[in-house]
C-alpha cells in the first residue's frame, strides 16, 4: 500500500491505549485549560485520526513562515498550509508545561486534547499578513478563510500534542467519519490496490458522478473514496447530513456495487484554493489513496482562484517526489447536448458554451427553493428531490 506521506507509518495521534486515556483525561482535570479555537481543534482531530502524519502537534512561527513560504517545516518536511493552534489570549496558561485543549464545537467544551507547550510567541501583524498572503493568495477580509484565518489571534501556542476524542464527528456522523488508519484497513480488507480520491463539500451531481467514473477508468483503479468535510463551512454552503444522504443515495443508485467507500473527515473548510488542494492529496495519500481528484476551482471561493490553479501548483511549485499520490486533473465537466453524456469539456474541441448543460450554484439553489426539478441532465432526480426538501425547509424557517 501507499506510503504515509514523510513517514513510513501512520502517525495518529488519538491515544488508543484506554487506561492510557484515561489516565490523561484524569490529568486534565488538574491543568491550566484553553478554550481553543474550532480550526485548532479541527486540527486536533485531522493529528488524532493520522491525517495530517508525521506531524506530532502545532508549529510555532519559524516553521508556519517556513511552511507558508517554502512549503516546508525547518526541518525539510513537505507541508503545505501551517498547522497552527493560534489564540486572543494565553494568559490562562502563563508558564504551563502542559495544558488541557478545550472543544469549542461541543456544549460544555470538554478536552479534546492535551499540549505539551514547546513555546508560546506572538505573531506580529506583518508575518500574519505574510503567512495569510502565501496560504491564500489574499489579504481581503471579504475572503471567509483570510477573514476566519485572521480572526483567530496572534498568540501562538505550540508543542505535540496527545489527543482524547475526535470532538462531534463519532457522534453527528457514526456512518461517515472515518479515520486514515480505518480507511487503509477498509482499502487492505477490499483488496483495492488503486484507489481515487475524490475530495467534496457539495453535494454531487452528474458531473461528479461522471468525474469519478472517468478517473476511475482512466487510472484503471479498483475503487473510488469519496471523502467529504464535515466540519464548519461558510453561510449557504450544504450542510454535511444533508449532502451525505445524497451522496448516499447517488452512490447506492448509480454506481456498481461494491466500487466506492463514502466517508468524511473532521476539519474545517479554509477555502484556500491551491495550498488546500495539496494538503488535501497529502491527507488522502495517509489514507491510502494512490490518486485525488483536482478539478475545477477546487477548494476555491468567488473568484478569488482561476479555475484551473490548483492543479497548477502541483506542476509548478510542488517539487518531484514530494508527495506519492498522484493527482487526476479534471477539466471543466458538464453533460453536452450533442453528445447527449457527461464529457470534460477538452474531450469535445468542437462544442460551444450552448452545447453543454450548466448551473450556477445560485441558480439550483434557487430552482430547489422554488420546487422546480433541475433537468436530470445535470442532478439524479433522487438526489435532487433530497436537496429540494432541504432547500424549501430552509426556505419555510427563513425570516421573510
Ligand atoms: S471543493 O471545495 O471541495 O473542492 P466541490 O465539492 O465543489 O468543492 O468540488 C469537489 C471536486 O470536484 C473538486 O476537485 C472540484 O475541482 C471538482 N469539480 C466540481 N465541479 C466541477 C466541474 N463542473 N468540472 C470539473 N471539476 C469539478
Amino acid at each position: 500500500m501507499i506510503k504515509p506521506h514523510g513517514s513510513d507509518q501512520l502517525r495518529p495521534l488519538f491515544v488508543q491505549d484506554d487506561s492510557q486515556r484515561e489516565r490523561l483525561i484524569k490529568e486534565a482535570e488538574s491543568l491550566p485549560s484553553l478554550l481553543i479555537s474550532s480550526a485548532a481543534a479541527a486540527n486536533a482531530v485531522m493529528l488524532g485520526a493520522g491525517y495530517f502524519t508525521p506531524l506530532d502537534g502545532y508549529m510555532n512561527i519559524a516553521d508556519s513562515l517556513s511552511v507558508a513560504e517554502t512549503m516546508r517545516t525547518t526541518g525539510g518536511l513537505f507541508w503545505p498550509i501551517p498547522i497552527m493552534n493560534l489564540t486572543q489570549d494565553s494568559g490562562a496558561i502563563k508558564g504551563a508545561k502542559r495544558i488541557a485543549l478545550r472543544d469549542p464545537n461541543v456544549p460544555g467544551n470538554p478536552v479534546i486534547a492535551i499540549q505539551t507547550v514547546t513555546a508560546v510567541e506572538t505573531l506580529s501583524d506583518e508575518q500574519l499578513d505574510r503567512i495569510t498572503a502565501k496560504v491564500f493568495g489574499s489579504l481581503s477580509p471579504e475572503h471567509p478563510g483570510v477573514a476566519t484565518f485572521k480572526g483567530h489571534g496572534k498568540q501562538v501556542i505550540s508543542g505535540p500534542i496527545e489527543v482524547l476524542n475526535f470532538s462531534y464527528f463519532p457522534t453527528d456522523f457514526p456512518d461517515t467519519f472515518r479515520t486514515a488508519p480505518q480507511i487503509r484497513e477498509n482499502i487492505r480488507k477490499k483488496g483495492w490496490k488503486k484507489v481515487v480520491a475524490f475530495q467534496t463539500r457539495n453535494p454531487m451531481h452528474r458531473a461528479h458522478e461522471e468525474l469519478c467514473k472517468m478517473a476511475m477508468t482512466s487510472v484503471g483503479a479498483d475503487g473510488v473514496l469519496i471523502h467529504m468535510l464535515l466540519g464548519k463551512l461558510k453561510p449557504g454552503d450544504i450542510p454535511a447530513e444533508v449532502r451525505d444522504a445524497a451522496i448516499r443515495k447517488m452512490v447506492e443508485l448509480y454506481f456498481p456495487p461494491d466500487t466506492v467507500k463514502v466517508t468524511g473527515y473532521g476539519f474545517d473548510m479554509l477555502y484556500a484554493g491551491p495550498r488546500e488542494a495539496v494538503l488535501h492529496a497529502v491527507f488522502r495519500q495517509n489514507a491510502g489513496c494512490t490518486h485525488f481528484i483536482v478539478g475545477r476551482d477546487h477548494a476555491g471561493v468567488g473568484s478569488f482562484y482561476g479555475p484551473f490553479d490548483a492543479q497548477k501548483i502541483f506542476q509548478t511549485e510542488v517539487p518531484p517526489g514530494a508527495l506519492a499520490i498522484e493527482i487526476f486533473g479534471a477539466d471543466n465537466t458538464a453533460y453536452s447536448k450533442k453528445l447527449q453524456r457527461v464529457v470534460m469539456m477538452r474531450d469535445a474541441p468542437d462544442h460551444t458554451p450552448d452545447d453543454f448543460v450548466t448551473l450556477s450554484g445560485t441558480k439550483v439553489r434557487d430552482m430547489l427553493a422554488a420546487g422546480k426539478s433541475l433537468p436530470v441532465e445535470f442532478a439524479r432526480p433522487e438526489v435532487a428531490e433530497i436537496l429540494m426538501k432541504y432547500y424549501q425547509q430552509e426556505a419555510a424557517s427563513s425570516p421573510t
